[in-house]
C-alpha cells in the first residue's frame, strides 16, 4: 500500500513539473524554418541582375532611403529622384526591383536597364516582382544594407507614393537611438482578414493567431541600421506571410525589440499620416510622411513646401 502511495505521489510531481514546463514554454520556443520555406524568402536564393557598384564604399550616408518599386513605375521613380529622394549630403536613395511579369527579354526590361544605366540607383533581384512578393523584397533590402551599407546609422523603408519631409526627418533623427530602433505608425491592434475575397487575405493555416504583434505601417518606417541583420536573421525563424509589414513585425517581436509610435510634441500628433491629407504648407511642415501621392502631386507639393523654406510663417502650433 506505501509502494502504491509512493508511486502516486511520484507521478504527481511528474506531472505537474511537465504542466510547469509546458507553461513556461508558452511563449513557443522559436524553430527553425524548414529549408525548402526559408529558401523562398532568403536573398540568397536569388541573383542580382542590377546593383550598383558600392554606393556607400568611400563614405557612409547618415540616412539610406530604400524604395521598393515595380519595374515599370519609372514615373514614381523620376517624382522621388526629384524631390526627396534628390542627391543630398547624408542621405543615399536606392530602388529595390524583381523581374517585370513579361520577363527578362521583355521591354520593360531593358527600359530599367537603361534607365539603371543614366542614374545607378537601382538594385534589382531575379524574383517575380508582384505584391505577394513583397515580404521577398522587404528582406531583400535588409540583407542589402546589411552587406553593403552598415556603416550608415539610419535607414529607411519608404513607398514611392509618400510624400516625405526629408528636413524633419533628419531633424528628429539627430537624437533617436542608434540600435535597437525602429518607428512609423505603429499597429498595435491588426487581426489577419479571413475572408478570402480581401487583398490582405490571410489563412489560418498559413497564420493560425488571432492578432498581429504591433508592427509599423508598411507605407514607410524608420529604423537604427543594426535592425537590418537583425530582422535577417529573424526570418529564419519566421513563417513567410504575403503581408511584409506585419512580417516584419513578427521578426521584432522574435527579437523583442518594441516599435515606438512617432509623436508630435506637444500635441502628440502622428508624424507618420496614414491617410490621404490635403497639401498644406504649415501642417507639412511638422510631419514627416503623408501617405498616397500620384508622381505629378509629389512634384508640385514638394516644390511647395521647398520654395517656401525660407521664410516660414505658420502658427506656433497646429
Ligand atoms: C514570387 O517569386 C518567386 C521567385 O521568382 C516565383 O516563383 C513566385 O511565383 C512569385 N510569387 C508570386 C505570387 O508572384
Amino acid at each position: 500500500m506505501r509502494q502504491w502511495k509512493k508511486l502516486l505521489l511520484a507521478s504527481v510531481l511528474l506531472l505537474s513539473a511537465l504542466l510547469l514546463l509546458g507553461s513556461v514554454r508558452q511563449p513557443a520556443e522559436p524553430h527553425l524554418l524548414p529549408a525548402e520555406e526559408y529558401r523562398l524568402i532568403s536573398p540568397l536564393t536569388y541573383r542580382y541582375l542590377l546593383s550598383p557598384p558600392g554606393p556607400c564604399r568611400d563614405s557612409s550616408p547618415f540616412l539610406v532611403l530604400l524604395v521598393p518599386v515595380a519595374p515599370q513605375q519609372a514615373a514614381a521613380r523620376r517624382a522621388v529622384r526629384g524631390t526627396w529622394g534628390a542627391p543630398r549630403v547624408g542621405t543615399l536613395t536606392l530602388f529595390f526591383s524583381g523581374i517585370p511579369a513579361e520577363g527578362l527579354q521583355s521591354p520593360q526590361q531593358r527600359a530599367l536597364e537603361e534607365e539603371s544605366a543614366q542614374h545607378a540607383d537601382i538594385i534589382q533581384m531575379d524574383f517575380m516582382d508582384s505584391y505577394q512578393n513583397l515580404t521577398i523584397k522587404t528582406l531583400m533590402m535588409m540583407g542589402w544594407l546589411g552587406a553593403h551599407c552598415p556603416g550608415a546609422p539610419y535607414a529607411m523603408k519608404v513607398d514611392s507614393d509618400i510624400f516625405l519631409n526629408i528636413f524633419h526627418l533628419l531633424r528628429r533623427l539627430r537624437t533617436a537611438p542608434r540600435a535597437g530602433f525602429i518607428t512609423g505608425s505603429v499597429i498595435s491592434d491588426g487581426r489577419p482578414r479571413r475572408d478570402p475575397s480581401s487583398k490582405w487575405f490571410l489563412s489560418e493555416r498559413l497564420f493560425p493567431e488571432e492578432r498581429f504583434p504591433p508592427y509599423v505601417s508598411g507605407a514607410a518606417y524608420v529604423f537604427s541600421s543594426d535592425m537590418a541583420p537583425r530582422i535577417s536573421w529573424a526570418s529564419r525563424f519566421v513563417r513567410p506571410i504575403p503581408l511584409e509589414d506585419v512580417y516584419v513585425g513578427l521578426c521584432l517581436r522574435l527579437l523583442g525589440v518594441r516599435p515606438v509610435y512617432s509623436l508630435s510634441l506637444p500635441l502628440f500628433r502622428n508624424l507618420f499620416q496614414l491617410q490621404k491629407l490635403q497639401y498644406d504648407r504649415c501642417s507639412f511642415s511638422r510631419i514627416i510622411i503623408v501617405n498616397g501621392f500620384q508622381p505629378a502631386e509629389l512634384l508640385s507639393s514638394s516644390s511647395a513646401l521647398l520654395s517656401s523654406s525660407s521664410g516660414w510663417r505658420c502658427p506656433a502650433v497646429n
